[in-house]
C-alpha cells in the first residue's frame, strides 16, 4: 500500500508500534493469570501449616509447682509415631540427681524416649511422671521451662569455659560478640556442640538431657568436656545418650535399647559382667585402644 501510495511510510511505522504496545500487555495478562493461580495453591498450603494446632493439649488446671526436684519415671511406656511403633513397655526410674546413660544403635528409640519427658509427644500407653506427676497434667511452660537464660557476661564466660568453648570463641575476631548464623551456621560440628553445652549450663535446669552432645568432638575434647560436666551434673537428673562407652560409664544406670525395647540394664561393671551386647560394644571400642598400647617389654 505504501508502494501504491495508499498510505505513508509513517503510518506503517506507527501501526507496527501500536501492535507491539498491544501484544505486550496481552502476554503479561497470560503470565499474571498463571502466577495468581500458583499463588493461590501455595497460599493454601502455607495457611494449612500455619493453622495446624498442636496435638499436645494442656489441661485447664495444669500442675505448676514452685519447687522442682527432677525425678523422672517411665511406667510401662509404649509409643508410636502415627502408625509406626517405636518404644515398647519401657520402665525407667531416675531419682532426682542421678545419671542415666542410654545406649543403642541408631534408630533404636533413644531420642524418642527423651522427647516424651518434655512432652513433645504423648505416650501411646503407660505414663511418664516428673516429680510424681503425669507430664500430661503439667503446665507445659513449667515442665519445659524454656525461658531463655538471663546471664551476665561473667556467667556466660564461665559456662563457655566449662563447655570448652572459651578458647575458640576468643580466637574469633569479635570474640563473645560474634554473631553466629541460624542453627550455628559458620561453626564446626564440635563447636556447635560446645556452644549448646554452654547454653545448657547457663540455663541451669534440674533435668539435663544430653543427646549425642559430644559425638562431633575428638576423644581428647570429649574427655575434657566430661570432666567439666561432672561438676555441672551434680544435683541434677541427667540423661546421657551416647554411642561411646566412655560417655556413659560413670552413670548410675545404663540402659541398652534395641528396636525400642530395653535389652540390658545395670551399672557399667554389672553390664560388663553380663558379657552381653554392652560388653561386645566395650570390646569393640577398646580393642583399638589396647592394640595401640606398647607391648610390655620382656627384660
Ligand atoms: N518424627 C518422627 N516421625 C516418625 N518416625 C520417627 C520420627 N522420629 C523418629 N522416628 C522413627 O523412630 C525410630 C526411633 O528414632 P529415634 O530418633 O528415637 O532413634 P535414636 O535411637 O535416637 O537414633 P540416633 O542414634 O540415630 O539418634 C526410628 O525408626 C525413626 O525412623
Ligand atoms: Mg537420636
Amino acid at each position: 500500500m505504501v508502494a501504491t501510495g495508499k498510505i505513508s511510510l509513517g503510518t506503517v511505522v506507527a501501526f507496527n508500534g501500536y501492535l507491539w504496545m498491544l501484544i505486550m500487555p496481552v502476554r503479561m495478562l497470560g503470565w499474571i493469570v498463571n502466577v495468581i493461580s500458583q499463588a493461590i495453591i501455595a497460599g493454601k498450603r502455607v495457611f494449612s501449616v500455619l493453622d495446624t494446632g498442636s496435638s499436645i493439649k494442656e489441661k485447664e488446671d495444669a500442675h505448676c509447682p514452685s519447687e522442682f526436684r527432677g525425678d523422672v519415671v517411665f511406667e510401662n511406656v509404649s509409643f508410636c509415631y502415627k502408625e509406626q511403633p517405636v518404644l515398647f513397655n519401657i520402665n525407667i526410674n531416675v531419682p532426682a540427681g542421678k545419671t542415666i546413660g542410654i545406649m543403642g544403635a541408631t534408630g533404636a528409640g533413644k531420642t524418642s524416649i527423651i522427647n516424651l519427658i518434655g512432652r513433645f509427644y504423648d505416650v501411646t500407653a503407660g505414663r511418664v511422671l516428673v516429680d510424681g506427676v503425669d507430664v500430661r497434667d503439667w503446665k507445659l511452660s513449667a515442665l519445659r521451662s524454656q525461658i531463655g537464660p538471663n546471664a551476665t557476661r561473667e556467667e556466660v564466660i564461665e559456662a563457655a569455659k566449662i563447655a570448652g568453648a572459651h578458647d575458640f570463641i576468643m580466637e574469633m575476631p569479635q570474640g563473645y560478640d560474634t554473631i553466629i548464623g541460624e542453627r550455628g551456621v559458620g561453626l564446626s560440628g564440635g563447636q556447635k556442640q560446645r556452644i549448646a553445652i554452654a547454653r545448657a549450663i547457663l540455663k541451669n535446669p534440674k533435668i539435663l538431657i544430653m543427646d549425642d552432645c559430644t559425638s562431633a568432638v575428638d576423644m581428647e575434647t570429649e574427655y575434657q568436656i566430661q570432666q567439666a560436666l561432672q561438676k555441672v551434673m551434680k544435683g541434677r537428673t541427667t540423661f546421657i545418650i551416647a554411642h561411646r562407652i566412655s560417655s556413659v560409664r560413670n552413670a548410675d544406670e545404663i540402659i541398652f535399647l534395641e528396636n525400642g525395647k530395653i535389652v540390658e540394664r545395670g551399672t557399667h561393671e554389672e553390664l560388663l559382667a553380663k558379657k552381653g551386647r554392652y560388653y561386645e560394644l566395650y570390646k569393640q571400642q577398646y580393642k583399638d585402644f589396647e592394640e595401640f598400647q606398647p607391648k610390655r617389654q620382656v627384660m
